[in-house]
């Protein structure tokens, strides 16, 4: 069975398609059969970088471990019924042929669009990247502005209940697991930090979602996108590109340990299955 993975947030520039990737390459690099869906049918973000990452093993003759990438295409029917049931359709075939891998990783728009809610449904796994800030909290819940406290769950939230939701009466014992990553921590405003780590606690036990260490606010994200390389990419004798400073070594322990902090199924790595 493949283990399907969503990185959902209807908030832009949380680091869906960041945090995307670097599971990818993750879960390839221990051995696993990797699929990639592209939702963002806009911005294609993760498309991109996964054709920036082939461009570059083609130009340095480097070889680099690469998902199965299936497409998507979003409905252009006008009616808003054969639409969606185009959509589905399309969000299915796309998964069975991802059938033999053991992972999917699927990176969804930060917007609530049809095809994204439908990769809810999909999903075993939900990774929630959220920046560091109150203005992205607000998606997950509302505080009350009068006592601060978590007045109930918001936008976001919602669709991942009702996902959940229409996932039980599927009869499905397993369920949706959803995990909330902080992303962009930053070093220096600790008061901010402290806040959000407090809210996050008391909402993770309200809503149901557990809490990943997250990642750090660091440079090295942005400048290893056109080059479609993570930071799992860097070090080791045939290393592309020197793992150059501490900030880059503890990054690739934060994103080690969110993987860790997901408990994926221990798949047959493809070594196994060889053996
Ligand atoms: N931990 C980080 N440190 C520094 N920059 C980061 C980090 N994570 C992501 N970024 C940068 O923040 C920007 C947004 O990240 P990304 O595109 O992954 O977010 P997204 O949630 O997929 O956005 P969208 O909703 O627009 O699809 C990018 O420029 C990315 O390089
Ligand atoms: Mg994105």
């Amino acid at each position: 069975m493949t283990h399907v993975i969503v990185l959902g947030n209807e908030k832009g520039g949380s680091g869906k398609s960041t945090t995307a990737m670097h599971l990818v390459v993750a879960l390839l690099k221990s051995g696993y059969k990797v699929g990639a869906v592209d939702l963002d049918l806009r911005q294609g973000s993760l498309s991109r970088y996964i054709d920036n990452r082939k461009k570059f093993a083609y130009l340095h003759g480097k070889e680099l471990p690469f998902p199965l990438v299936t497409d998507v295409s979003e409905s252009a029917l006008d009616s808003r019924e054969e639409s969606r049931e185009q959509e589905t359709e399309n969000l299915k075939t796309a998964l069975q042929k991802l059938e033999g891998c053991d992972f999917a990783v699927i990176d969804c728009p930060g917007a609530n669009t049809h095809l994204s809610r439908l990769a809810h449904l999909h999903a075993d796994t939900i990774v929630t990247p959220l920046n560091d800030s109150f203005v992205d909290f607000d998606l997950l819940a509302r505080l009350d502005p009068e006592t601060g406290k978590v007045a109930g769950p918001s936008l976001y939230s919602e669709m991942v209940w009702n996902a959940r939701k229409q996932r039980a009466m599927t009869g499905d014992p397993n369920g949706i697991d959803w995990v909330v990553m902080r992303n962009r921590l930053s070093s220096t405003h600790a008061r901010n930090k402290k806040n959000m780590g407090e809210k996050l606690d008391d909402l993770a036990a309200r809503i149901g979602f557990r809490l990943a260490r997250g990642f750090g606010d660091r440079v090295i994200y942005r400048e290893l996108f056109p080059m479609g390389l993570t930071l799992l990419d860097l070090g080791g004798p045939n290393s592309p590109v020197r793992l150059s400073t501490m900030s880059h070594v503890t990054a690739r322990l934060e994103i080690r340990s969110l993987v860790a902090a997901l408990n994926l199924p221990q798949q047959q790595s493809e070594q196994e299955k060889a053996a």
